[in-house]
């Protein structure tokens, strides 16, 4: 159970062992993820829509990453921890961008960062490795540009846009990354570059042939209202689960079924007899 590093995760890839990747936002949860032995946590952006109630990840803060990470690393023992650099965080210049990805490593807890871009941020990110600390690079849909993008779908699917991809992959292994997040991309595509580039990459809605998969918690579990996209596997529903317990919580409490003794303390007096 020794501690997921990058140099095990390139391990992984050379010996074709599929990484697995979930996401937490929390202590409880990261627990049974890290105690489960899924090998890398994301505190993704996605926090704002599974726990923050907003409608996509721009409005996230660092502040909301800081928050959430620490409660994350707490909890894991095992897992390699990526804190997602929120919208805005590293646009701005590239000290901005390495006084943040310090924030989430310091005062987080994290083990690295993950920003959203290609050749755009591969600078950024050449100076953040240079300060070492691990970059995770994420292409394809990038849910930070989804008011550029024109809503959330597929990506890559011509030409032009599948060579630039491509190219963006090779300009952030150059720039230093440790992994490739792949999102909503042709599986094809996703293979190809998979197989162009030494770092592995971590599919979500990009097919079989990643080096790794992730999914958003929420999403698999199915706490997760309204949409949900086709690359999603339900694994279980909890929001089912919770909505039972609750409504029988409340009926309980209403025909005074709950609590009974047995939930109840007795007088000192009387225990003493
Ligand atoms: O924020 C997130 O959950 C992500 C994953 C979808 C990769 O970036
Ligand atoms: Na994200």
């Amino acid at each position: 159970n020794d501690k997921v590093t990058v140099s095990t995760l390139r391990k992984y890839k050379s010996e074709g062992k599929k990484i697995t990747a979930l996401t937490a936002y929390d202590f409880p949860t990261a627990k049974i993820l890290d105690e489960c032995g899924v090998d890398m946590i994301l505190v993704g952006d996605s926090l704002g829509m599974a726990v923050l109630g907003y409608e996509s990840t721009i409005p996230v803060t660092m502040d909301d990453m800081v928050h959430h990470t620490k409660a994350v690393t707490k909890a894991a023992t095992r897992a390699f921890i990526i804190a997602d650099m929120p919208f805005m965080s590293y646009n701005i210049s590239k000290e901005d961008a390495l006084k943040n990805a310090a924030r989430l490593m310091a005062e987080g807890g994290a083990q690295s960062v993950k920003l959203e871009g290609g050749i755009e941020v591969a600078d950024t990110v050449k100076s953040i490795v240079n300060a070492g600390i691990p970059v995770v690079g994420h292409l394809g849909l990038t849910p930070q540009s989804v008011n550029q993008l024109g809503g959330y779908k597929v990506q890559g699917k011509d030409d032009k846009k599948a060579s630039k991809l491509r190219s963006d992959a090779k300009s952030l292994e150059d720039a230093g990354i440790c992994a490739l997040v792949l999102e909503c991309i042709p599986m094809d595509l996703a293979k190809e570059i998979t197989e162009s580039i030494s770092v592995p990459t971590i599919g979500i809605g990009a097919g079989p042939y990643c080096d790794g998969q992730i999914l958003v918690l929420h999403d698999m579990m199915g706490l997760t209202q309204g949409h949900k996209p086709k690359f999603v596997k339900q694994y279980a529903n909890i929001d089912k689960i919770i909505r039972n317990s609750v409504n029988n919580y409340i009926s309980d409490v209403r025909n005074s079924l709950f609590p009974t003794e047995e939930y109840s303390f007795t007088s000192r007096k009387s225990d003493a007899k």
